[in-house]
């Protein structure tokens, strides 16, 4: 069964922890907290997801999945490794150096988190096949990143379909996160390519009933 990650971000200012619990409550497996430094992407969430990540601290226990949208990774996982994210998730397009990913990749695990390498829809799955064995999620964009309520590149869901069979035929259990433009068109395609965690922002978060569209996903009904 895929697990459901929530992205909040096309929510604006969540004023109570209703949405939180609601969500908690639909049974979504990660909070999935989406940080913009405005540089690596033009919009800029950084106070908007810390207010999101500290809250869901508080009155939450679902792990969070935290997806780096950011230059300068290093700083953004100091910032968020306190939150013992279940997950944290960086771009290969932001590091570009072998020995930093590496790095990157090693601080990661040993804070105990679970350690994801994210590409975007023109970043060929080449580029992260020789760290497939050292992480735990590999996350492929369906849209470009920067904004919700986008729709789905279908192609990319060619990269899930061959990343899957790669992992497959090296015996990996790394897993493979989809993100972006995941709605009831959708999902059973990214399902059926491999998705194995599924990252979505507006069809659940603007869904009239979040248990039921949570169950959807997750039994690819
Ligand atoms: C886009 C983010 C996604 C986005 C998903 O840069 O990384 O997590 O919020 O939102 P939807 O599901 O609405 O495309
Ligand atoms: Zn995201």
């Amino acid at each position: 069964m895929v697990e459901v990650s929530a992205s909040l971000l096309s929510v604006e200012n969540i004023e109570s922890t209703k949405l939180f619990l609601d969500l908690e409550t639909a049974k979504i497996d990660y909070f999935h907290i989406d940080v913009m430094d405005g540089k690596f992407v033009e919009k800029n969430t950084l106070n908007q997801m810390y207010a999101n990540a500290s809250s869901i601290a508080l009155v939450s226990s679902i792990g969070m999945d935290v997806h780096l949208m950011v230059k300068d990774v290093d700083k953004y996982v100091e910032e968020y490794l306190p939150f013992n994210p279940k997950i944290i998730t960086f771009h290969i397009e932001a590091v570009k150096d072998e020995s930093d990913i590496l790095k990157t990749i090693n601080k990661i695990k040993s804070s105990g988190s679970r350690v994801g390498i994210a590409i975007n829809p023109d970043t060929d799955i080449e580029k992260i096949k020789q760290y497939l064995d050292k992480i735990h999620v590999a996350f492929v964009m369906t849209v470009y990143p920067g904004k919700g309520g986008q729709k789905l590149i279908p192609e990319t869901l060619d990269k899930v379909s061959k990343l899957k069979k790669y992992i497959i035929e090296n015996d990996l259990d790394t897993e493979i996160e989809v993100d972006g433009g995941i709605n009831d068109l959708t999902y059973k395609d990214a399902i059926d390519a491999g998705a194995d965690i599924i990252a979505v922002g507006s069809y659940l978060v603007f869904s009239d009933n979040f248990s039921e569209t949570v169950k959807k996903i997750k039994t690819n009904d």
